[in-house]
């Protein structure tokens, strides 16, 4: 049975050689070793080709909070594609309308008004298209264009959301980048006051928005000062700037808050939101904005102040159907406080990992980080990275690890199972690790 399986296996990932052109992989190395196939998932566990099971501590990316194989949502899907297969946001559907009224009664503040895209770098490349227009319009007679991001922060692939990225390698081989973007360190070696002398020295006229992830993703999971949200959104509007957050990765229950900036009690003006609003069962982003952001986009047609931006998918009926049961599932279960629990519970089990190269163990709910370090304290090597990460995947779990973010090793590796996690699921995470490590000495 298992023989079968294996070798049907072997058909695919051979088609898959001769076809598949993957994101961030060598291709060269599968001469070498294969990608897995993966057949099946329900709740944290995902099945592969040849019939093993992985607790997927990662999510997918960072995106299953619900867990794989609801079947609630995929009732919804289906019943909507009986319902109306499409539509374009041009007119109205049902479903993407429940959806924004929902979301508007569960996002923080006033964010109220929803422009649907198909995925996070789409809503982070929408958020700045609006708010350079809304600069235009709010601010007629000044030139401000220029948008705050920091280092190491990752807003997308496409070019606005990767020229506000701030991890070199996935920028350099693509420039000129789109001008504009300023970038500064961010927590621990960045202060909001290194933001505001930059808005400062360019002049505040000139800048219009500074955007930010609030716990910093696959940059490293960095987790900000308490202080640094309320000061920005301060300085912010100290400056006359927008604020947006983006909430791709710590939206719906990630960081154990239903949203991160719930922590600091930062309501931005502009909120990017995908992953987790359908946990990864069909693709769908959206770009949240306040009646302040909205209004200014408001008037005489004669004055063209509308948004010219259409997406042929955008608010597509059956995704927003998904999100709705997603939301569902996600409210009623409360997963945000599982969150919370569980993720505490795991950051510290890990703390406790007695191992020299474990240099840091950082995070917020059930999005956290290993950092590792050789024996000098510096960056752990590859080798060794590997060697670690072997091991956990032959325990049965599978992380993230950093990648294609910064030059030199990248010695951490991230955790971000499906917010349905319990007690013995991060239990075995823990040894998963343990033995990892042992593969290094
Ligand atoms: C914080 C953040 N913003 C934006 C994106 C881009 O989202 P997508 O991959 O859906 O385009 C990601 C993806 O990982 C992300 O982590």
């Amino acid at each position: 049975m298992i023989q079968g399986k294996g070798s049907d296996v072997e058909k695919i990932l051979a088609k898959d050689r001769a076809h598949v052109w993957h994101p961030m992989l060598q291709h060269r190395l599968l001469d070498d070793g294969d990608l897995m196939v993966v057949n099946e998932g329900k709740g944290t566990t995902l099945v592969d080709g040849k019939g093993r099971s992985y607790l997927d501590a990662y999510s997918g990316l960072w995106n299953v909070n619900v867990g794989y194989g609801r079947k609630e949502i995929a009732e919804a899907v289906y019943e909507q594609m009986q319902q109306l297969s499409y539509y374009p946001n041009l007119q109205v559907s049902k479903p993407s309308v429940e959806l924004a009224a929902r979301l508007a009664e569960i996002l923080p503040g006033d964010l109220n008004h929803v422009f649907y895209v198909n995925s996070g770098s789409e809503a982070n490349e929408t958020a700045l298209k609006i708010a350079r227009q809304y600069g235009r319009q709010m601010f007629p007679g000044e030139d401000r264009y220029k948008i705050i991001a920091r280092y190491q922060g990752y807003h997308g692939f496409t070019f606005g959301a990767m020229s506000a990225t701030g991890q070199v390698k996935r920028r350099n081989k693509f420039g000129p980048l789109v001008p504009g973007f300023l970038h500064v360190e961010p927590p621990p070696l960045g202060t909001v006051e290194t933001i505001e002398r930059v808005i400062i020295r360019e002049g505040p006229d000139t800048v219009i928005a500074v955007i930010a992830e609030p716990v910093i993703g696959g940059g490293g999971v960095l987790v900000p000062p308490d202080e640094y949200f309320p000061e920005l959104r301060e300085v912010c509007n100290k400056y006359g700037l927008l604020l947006i957050l983006d909430e791709v990765i710590t939206g719906f229950g990630r960081t154990g808050k239903l949203f991160a900036s719930e922590h600091w009690g930062v309501e931005p003006d502009i909120m990017t939101i995908a992953k987790g609003v359908t946990s990864g069962y069909l693709p769908l982003g959206a770009c949240v904005v306040t009646p302040k952001v909205f209004k200014a986009f408001y008037g005489d047609p004669k004055e063209e102040r509308e948004f010219s931006q259409v997406s042929t998918y955008g608010g597509h009926p059956v995704c927003c159907a998904a999100a709705l049961a997603n939301l569902d599932i996600l409210m009623r279960e409360r997963l945000w406080e599982n969150s919370q629990q569980i993720g505490d519970y795991l950051l510290k089990r890990l703390q406790g990992l007695d191992s020299p190269f474990v240099k840091e163990v950082r995070g917020k709910g059930l999005m956290l980080a290993v950092e590792m370090n050789d024996e000098f304290g510096n960056r752990l090597d590859t080798e060794r990275m590997d060697k670690v990460g072997i091991g956990i995947k032959d325990s049965g779990v599978i992380i993230g690890r950093m990648s294609h973010v910064m030059e030199g090793p990248e010695c951490i590796f991230f955790l971000a199972p499906p917010l349905v996690l319990n007690k013995e699921e991060a239990d075995r995470i823990f040894e998963a690790f343990r033995s990892g490590l042992i593969r290094i000495g």
